[in-house]
C-alpha cells in the first residue's frame, strides 16, 4: 500500500502534491518523492524517511517549479526503504516518469526481457519496469501506449503517468489498487484516496478497474482499455479529513478488518502458478525442503497465535514436526538445533526486540532463518536467511487484523508446498486446498458484513469480567487470538483455555453468566468440544459457540451461534478469527476505550 498524488493546472504543482502526500502518510511512509514537469525538463526528487525530509529538500515544494507533476508516499514492497528506491522512477532519457501503487506479480519476467533489450535497471523496484515498459512501446500517443503495457502487466496498479512531450496532460489508470480523481485549484488532482483531494473538492470520481484518465488543466476524459470513452458521475464526499483517512470507518481496527479480502489475496496470489505454489524467495530446492527434519516457529503475541495455528497445519498437511515459541523464552532456553532445522521468525513489524534476537540467537547456532515479515527493509526482514513478505501493507491499529490474517495465509501456502514437494498430499489434494485458499477472501467478506449481529451481541457484555475462549487443536489456536483481541483493546479479563484442560482447575472460575466463547470448527474434534460446552454451561456459562455451518447440533448446547462458511480444516482459523475480531472491537468500542490505541501498548515493540 502506497500513496499517489497528481496535479495538472494553473498552480505550482509541488506545494499540492506534497500537501497531499501528507493526507496519505497513512498508506505508507518509509520514502517519498515527487517529479515536477517545468515545460523544460522533468525535476524529481526522492528521499528516504518521513515526507518532512523531502519536504525539507525541496523547501517545501519552492525548489521543483512546474505546474504538472506526480508525487508518491511509500510503503516498501519490492526492494527495501532508501532514495532510490523511492517513486517517481523515470525512463533513462527522463522523458517519461511514473508513480506507482500496487505489486506487478510479472515484474522479474518482464524485467529480463526489457534487459535482454538493453533497458538499465536503477532500483529494485517492481515499479522500475512499468516506466522502461512504456519507454520501449512509446509510440508518441500516450493512451495507446498505457493500453498495450496494461495488457503486458499482471498484478495491482494505480499509476499517474506524465510525458514530456505532452506537456499539458496528466495520465493515471488503475488495477485492483484505488485511485481518485477532482478538480482542484484551477486544475485536476488525482490521488489513491480521499482525504488527499478533500481540501480541493468534494466531488470525486472514484476510477474503475482496468479505466485510464487523461486531465489537463481544464478536462477530464475517461477511457476504457480498448480506448473507448466512458461517461462518469462523480460521487459527493460528505466526511471530513479524520474520517477519510480511516476511508469512512470509525476506527482504523474496523478499516484494516474490511481490508483483509484484499490484503489476503494480495498475499497468496503472486505464489500461485495455475496449480502449483511458487515461493521464490524461499529459494529452497525441492532436496533441501525434503531434508528438513524439524521447524521452529518463533514469534511475540499474535504473530505467536500464527504459529500455533501453523504447527497444526504445517505437521498435518506436510508431516513435518514443528515446535513453537515466544521469542522471549526461546531466546534463553538455548534450544536444540542442528542442520535439519529450519526457524521461521513471524512478524509483523519486523522490529520486535524478542523475536530479532531469537533471528540472532538461530543464525549464530548455525540454523537457517526464514522471516515471515510485513514491513520490507524491517530488521527481521534484512537479517534473515530468506524473507516472505505478507503483503498486508501498512497497519496503523495497535491490535493487529489484517497482518495477523496474511500470516496465516503465509504459512499455509508454505506447508501447501511443503507437503506437495515431501509427497504428503496429492496433487488432487493439493488443487483442492488452492480452491479453498482462493475462496477465503470472500468468506471474510461475507463474515465481516454480519457486524451488526456481533456487535448487538457485544453491547449486551460490555460490563462482563472475566471471558473463556475454549477450544481444541486449531480451534485452541483460534481462541488464543480472539481473547487477545479482546482483552487488549477492551480491558477484559480474558483467557484461552485449550478445552480438554478446563478440568483440570479453570474449571472452577465459571459461575453463573461467565461468558465462555467456544470454537467448534474441527469436525474430528466437533463431539469432544459440545462435551465441553455442555460441561460449562451445566457450571452457569452463557456460550458463545463459532462454529461450521451444518453443525446445528450445537444450537442446542450453546445459547448463540455463530456459523462461518465451509472450507478444509486448516484454514477454518482465517475464517472464525473474523466473528472474534469484531467482538473484541465492539466491545471496545461500548465501553468507549481507545480502540486504535489501547493503553500500555506500542504498535512495534523494540524493547525487551
Ligand atoms: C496484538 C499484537 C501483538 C503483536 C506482537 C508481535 O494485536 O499486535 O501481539 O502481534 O507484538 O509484533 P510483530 O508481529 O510486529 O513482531
Amino acid at each position: 500500500m502506497c500513496g499517489i498524488v497528481g496535479y495538472v493546472g494553473e498552480q505550482k504543482a509541488a506545494p499540492i502534491l506534497l500537501d497531499g502526500l501528507g493526507k496519505l502518510e497513512y498508506r505508507g511512509y518509509d520514502s517519498a518523492g515527487i517529479a515536477v514537469y517545468d515545460g523544460k525538463k522533468i525535476g524529481m526528487k526522492k528521499a528516504k524517511g518521513r515526507l518532512k525530509v523531502l519536504s525539507e529538500l525541496t523547501h517545501d515544494g519552492e525548489t521543483l517549479p512546474g505546474t504538472l507533476g506526480i508525487g508518491h508516499t511509500r510503503w516498501a514492497t519490492h526492494g527495501e526503504p532508501s532514495d532510490v528506491n523511492a517513486h517517481p522512477h523515470l525512463n533513462a532519457e527522463e522523458s517519461i516518469v511514473v508513480v506507482h501503487n500496487g505489486i506487478i506479480e510479472n515484474y522479474m519476467k518482464l524485467k529480463k526481457k526489457l534487459i535482454g533489450r538493453g533497458y538499465q535497471f536503477l532500483s529494485d523496484t517492481d515499479t522500475e519496469v512499468i516506466v522502461h515498459l512504456l519507454d520501449y512501446y512509446y509510440n508518441g500517443n500516450p493512451l495507446q501506449t498505457i493500453t498495450k503495457i496494461m495488457h503486458r502487466m499482471e498484478g495491482s496498479y494505480a499509476l499517474g503517468i506524465i510525458f514530456k512531450d505532452h506537456p499539458e496532460e496528466l495520465y493515471a489508470v488503475r488495477k485492483d489498487s484505488p485511485l481518485i480523481v477532482g478538480h482542484a485549484k484551477s486544475g485536476c488532482i488525482i490521488a489513491s484516496d480521499v482525504p488527499a483531494v478533500l481540501k480541493y473538492t468534494r466531488d470525486v470520481y472514484f476510477i474503475e478497474n482496468e479505466e485510464i484518465v487523461r486531465m489537463k488543466k481544464d478536462s477530464m476524459e475517461f477511457f476504457t482499455v480498448d480506448e473507448e470513452v466512458i461517461e462518469k458521475e462523480s460521487v459527493h464526499i460528505a466526511w471530513d479529513v479524520d474520517a477519510a483517512e480511516k476511508g469512512g470507518y470509525e476506527h482504523f481496527m474496523l478499516k484494516e478488518m474490511y481490508e483483509q479480502p484484499k490484503a489476503i489475496t494480495d498475499t497468496f496470489s503472486p505464489r500461485l502458478k495455475g496449480n502449483t505454489i511458487e515461493i521464490e524467495e524461499l529459494n529452497m530446492s525441492d532436496e533441501e525442503i525434503q531434508s528438513i527434519r524439524k521447524l521452529m516457529i518463533v514469534a511475540c503475541g499474535s504473530a505467536y497465535h500464527a504459529g500455533v495455528t501453523a504447527k497444526y497445519v504445517l505437521e498435518g498437511m506436510a508431516r513435518v514436526p514443528v515446535e513453537v515459541d515466544l521469542a522471549s523464552e526461546y531466546r534463553y532456553r538455548d534450544a536444540l538445533i542442528d542442520e535439519g532445522t529450519l526457524i521461521i521468525i513471524i512478524s509483523q513489524s519486523g522490529e520486535t526486540a524478542d523475536s530479532l534476537a531469537a533471528l540472532r540467537e538461530s543464525k549464530q547456532k548455525g540454523a537457517r532463518v526464514l522471516g515471515i515479515v510485513n514491513v520490507v527493509g524491517s530488521s527481521i526482514a534484512r537479517e534473515a536467511d530468506n524473507v516472505m513478505y505478507t503483503w498486508a501493507g501498512p497497519e496503523i491499529a495497535v491490535a493487529t487484523t489484517k497482518a495477523y490474517s496474511c500470516q496465516l495465509i503465509a504459512l499455509y501456502l508454505l506447508a501447501m508446498k511443503f507437503a506437495k514437494v515431501r509427497g504428503t498430499i496429492t496433487e488432487s489434494e493439493l488443487v483442492q486446498y488452492i480452491e479453498d485458499l482462493k475462496r477465503i477472501p470472500d468468506q471474510v467478506e461475507l463474515l465481516l458484513n454480519n457486524k451488526n449481529r456481533i456487535q448487538k451481541f457485544a453491547n449486551r457484555y460490555l460490563a462482563a469480567r472475566d471471558v473463556f475462549f475454549i477450544g481444541r487443536g486449531i480451534d485452541y489456536a483460534i481462541s488464543l487470538e480472539g481473547s487477545l483481541k479482546l482483552k487488549e483493546i477492551s480491558y477484559i479479563h480474558s483467557e484461552a483455555y485449550a478445552a480438554g484442560e478446563l478440568k483440570h482447575g479453570t474449571i472452577s472460575l465459571i459461575e453463573e453468566g461467565t461468558l465462555v466463547a467456544a470454537v467448534l470448527t474441527q469436525e474430528n474434534l466437533y463431539k469432544k468440544m459440545l462435551s465441553n460446552v455442555v460441561e460449562v454451561r451445566t457450571r452457569g456459562a452463557f456460550v458463545l459457540a463459532v462454529t461450521n455451518e451444518g453443525n446445528d447440533q450445537v444450537e442446542k448446547a450453546a445459547d448463540y451461534v455463530i456459523y462461518i462458511p465451509k472450507t478444509n480444516q486448516y484454514f477454518t482459523n482465517s475464517l472464525a478469527i473474523i466473528p472474534l475480531q469484531l467482538f473484541g472491537y465492539y466491545i471496545s468500542v461500548g465501553k468507549g476505550c481507545d480502540v486504535d490505541k489501547p493503553r500500555n501498548l506500542a504498535k512495534s515493540v523494540t524493547v525487551e
